[in-house]
């Protein structure tokens, strides 16, 4: 493997839609998923991003956080201040790309994800979703009748300013930056169904899974069909990659895990897979303990997502050994800033390095952050050497 030197976030900050390359860094692939062999693309054409989530090492890693455009950034709450409500912002393609592009302007990060929520997807199919000033998400809490009422004739109108919000991003993004899309895990948009809002453990949702399996199973079955339509209407609008936030996956035991998380997202990488060999699929079974080994090794995702309790130590013998991963700094150490960020980001680049790493944070960016200490993170992982 080739190192290049490292590149500066004011370089990376600049290049919005200038085409201009200077992040090339010559390494040889280690892991191919699409069975390709040697890519023979000149490296300088293929995004950094891309390439390490396709299995190369890239050092210093490439980098963006979850959560990245939201309400710690001042340009963001403007435009926020501006939309009758949250969805109203989310299907403006002008102002959603708009907040979409924010922080990848101000960092110059190596990715720009799609500005929209997890619960778009039940939106569109007819469900009740708002989201109260101050109190998240609220949705009527699922009664069985429900899951045969999910309007599939909806979806295609109701997602359409979100697919536009796609392309006039991907339209404006450098030669260098990767457009994420992504959807929730059906087990995860389920919670916020049956729950109705973010309940701590999500208590209704685990005893529907319990009480009245074959319901539950079928309104997981209609979600991953959903989100298999909706991941892939990203793709062909310009997405080069998607996430999959199953945020709520800690909360099932080993069996239920394999029903309710691993089995949808097998259904999802397996239909996304035959359609477009190529684009990555990232993973993020949240807080899942070493589930997330049983996940990695079969749910047919390419890339891992590791939340902030995820020991990269422990989990990476357990997985291929050529698996790219992401993570997972804590937020809360890029929130405090200073010593304590500067010694994370170390000891995160240190955990991954050997393997293909998108330098990322365990959870999503935490409102109160300091915009001046995500500068600081991009700086820190720019100018890293790499760790011996
Ligand atoms: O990462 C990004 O910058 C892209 C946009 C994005 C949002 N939500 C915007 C948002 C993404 C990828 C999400 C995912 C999401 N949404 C998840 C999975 C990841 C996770 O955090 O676990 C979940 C569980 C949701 C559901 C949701 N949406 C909740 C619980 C809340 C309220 C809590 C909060 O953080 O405000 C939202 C609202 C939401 N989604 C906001 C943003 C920027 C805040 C809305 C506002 O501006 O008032």
């Amino acid at each position: 493997m080739w190192i290049s030197g490292p590149v500066t976030a004011e370089c990376r900050g600049t290049r919005l839609s200038t085409g201009i390359n200077n992040h090339f860094i010559p390494c040889f692939f280690r892991y191919n998923f699409y069975g390709e062999g040697m890519n023979t693309e000149p490296k300088q054409a293929v995004k950094p991003l891309l390439r390490v989530l396709r299995g190369e090492i890239v050092f210093p890693p490439p980098i963006w956080l979850m959560r990245q455009a939201g309400r710690y950034l001042p340009e963001y709450r403007a435009v926020r201040a501006k939309a009758k409500d949250f969805i109203a912002l989310c299907t403006d393609p002008k102002s959603a790309a708009e907040v979409t592009l924010q922080p990848v302007r101000r960092f110059g990060l190596d990715a720009a994800i799609l500005f929209s929520d997890i619960l778009m997807l039940p939106w569109a199919l007819g469900y009740p979703v708002r989201f109260a000033e101050g109190e998240g998400p609220l949705l009527p809490p699922l009664q069985p009748a429900d899951i045969d009422r999910l309007d599939w004739k909806r979806l295609d109108s109701a997602i359409a300013p979100i697919l536009e919000t796609i392309q006039r991003v991907r339209s404006s993004l450098d030669s260098q930056t990767t457009l994420i899309g992504f959807a929730g895990g059906p087990f995860t948009v389920a919670c916020y169904m049956v729950d109705g809002k973010a309940a701590e453990g999500f208590p209704l949702t685990r005893a529907f899974a319990w009480r009245r399996p074959e319901e539950f199973s079928r309104l997981i079955e209609q979600l991953t069909e959903a989100t298999i339509a909706y991941l892939r209407a990203q793709v062909k609008a310009g997405a080069e990659a998607v996430m999959l936030f199953e945020s709520s996956a800690g909360l099932l035991s080993p069996r239920l895990f394999s029903d309710y998380v691993i089995a949808p997202t097998a259904r999802i990488a397996s239909a996304f897979r035959s359609e477009f060999h190529g684009i990555p699929m990232i993973g993020f079974p949240r807080l899942a303990g070493l589930n997330i080994v049983r996940y990695g090794n079969t749910a047919g995702i390419q890339v891992l997502g590791l939340d902030t309790t995820a020991d990269p130590g422990v989990i990476m013998p357990l997985l291929s050994s050529e698996m790219p991963l992401q993570g997972n700094l804590d937020p809360m150490a890029l929130l405090v800033g200073q010593r304590a960020l500067a010694q994370e980001v170390a000891a995160v680049l240190a955990a991954f390095s050997g393997r293909p790493h998108v330098f990322n944070l365990g959870h999503g960016v935490l409102p109160e952050t300091p915009p001046q200490h995500v500068a600081e993170l991009v700086r820190l992982v720019r100018s890293a050497t790499v760790p011996s």
